[in-house]
């Protein structure tokens, strides 16, 4: 029997849940809100396609009542306040420390053994914070965001090669953040062959540019941060460790040296299986693809003091 916890009930952890019980990726799945009947009224709304979608996962929705999650084999944070248009997710930082520490600790009591997916805002941040506030093993805390925007930047080149998105290579490394995330295009294939052999640097560039803003552009056009990709790519995680996936995804991890940067928390290609973070892969970076890089834990690092604040 696979138990998750989903702590949050907003739009993305409502699809981290919904995706869970349509792929019956857990056998049983919490979902917990502070807010009175959220959990509770989507669970149910969400259990009510049960006979329609063919589901055996048990969904059910508490609020704030932590013995519910006991015995999770993963947990998926996602409380916290989204972002706004025009904010970045760094602005978030003030509020969700505060938030994501009351969680973590929670959720530690019922279920110790644990692996943790971090989705909250500044997710490389809260994901360090989770660190030092429980003293987990590293493995089991893992950091979402490479996963979204290697997603994103994987439509992006799916469109510019008219090509099934399924069949395209791309990953995304580097912090969480519009102008922090890098989008390794050297990297990028279409069924094993460079996408630069395709697609003009122009073309490649755009790519890269709409990838990093990928998640502004839908809080642009939404009103509110995007939640049917983050909730999926929160699922995929989930999926990968339950199932001892041991698949290559990019991921927020705590470095002790790899990529040259240690104390922090950053999108790095990793395995996730059973154990959470079974090994950080180095990808053979050139100068530029470093110097972008180191740029991006500097940033990432900057963040992180704000904490002590
Ligand atoms: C986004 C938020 C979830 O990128 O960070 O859409």
């Amino acid at each position: 029997m696979s138990k998750v916890t989903v702590v949050g009930a907003g739009n993305v952890g409502a699809t981290c849940a919904n995706v869970l019980v349509t792929c019956g990726i857990a056998d049983e799945v919490v979902l917990l809100d502070i807010k009175e009947g959220v959990s509770e009224g989507k669970a149910m709304d969400i259990m009510q396609t049960a006979s329609i979608l063919n589901i055996n996962t048990c969904l059910k929705g508490v609020t704030n009542d932590y013995a519910a999650t006991e015995g999770s084999d993963v947990v998926v944070i996602t409380s916290g306040i989204p972002r706004k248009p025009g904010m970045t997710r760094e602005e978030l930082i003030g509020v969700n420390a505060g938030i994501v520490k009351s969680v973590t600790e929670q959720l530690l009591k019922y279920s110790p053994n644990a692996v943790i997916i971090c989705i909250s805002n500044p997710m490389d941040t809260m994901t360090y914070l989770i660190h030092k506030v429980s003293g987990l093993p590293k493995n089991r805390i893992i950091g979402m965001g490479g996963a979204l925007d290697s997603a994103r930047f994987k439509y992006n080149l799916a469109n510019a090669l008219n090509a099934n998105p399924t069949e395209v290579e791309g990953i995304v490394i580097g912090g969480h953040g519009d102008t922090t995330m890098i989008p390794l295009v050297r990297y990028a294939a279409y069924r094993g062959v460079p996408a630069t052999n395709y697609l003009d640097a122009e073309t490649l560039n755009k790519v890269a540019a709409d990838t990093m803003v990928g998640g502004a552009t839908l809080t642009k056009l939404l009103g509110t941060s995007a939640w049917y990709a983050p909730g999926a790519a929160g699922a995929q995680m989930v999926k990968a460790v339950l199932h001892n996936e041991k698949k290559l995804i990019s991921c927020s991890a705590l470095l002790e040296g790899e990529y040259g940067e240690s104390d922090l928390c950053i999108g790095v290609p990793a395995i996730i299986g059973r154990n959470g973070i079974e090994k950080i892969v180095e990808f053979d970076l050139n100068d530029e693809e470093k110097a972008l890089f180191k740029k991006s834990a500097e940033a990432v690092h900057k963040t992180n003091a704000a904490l002590n604040n």
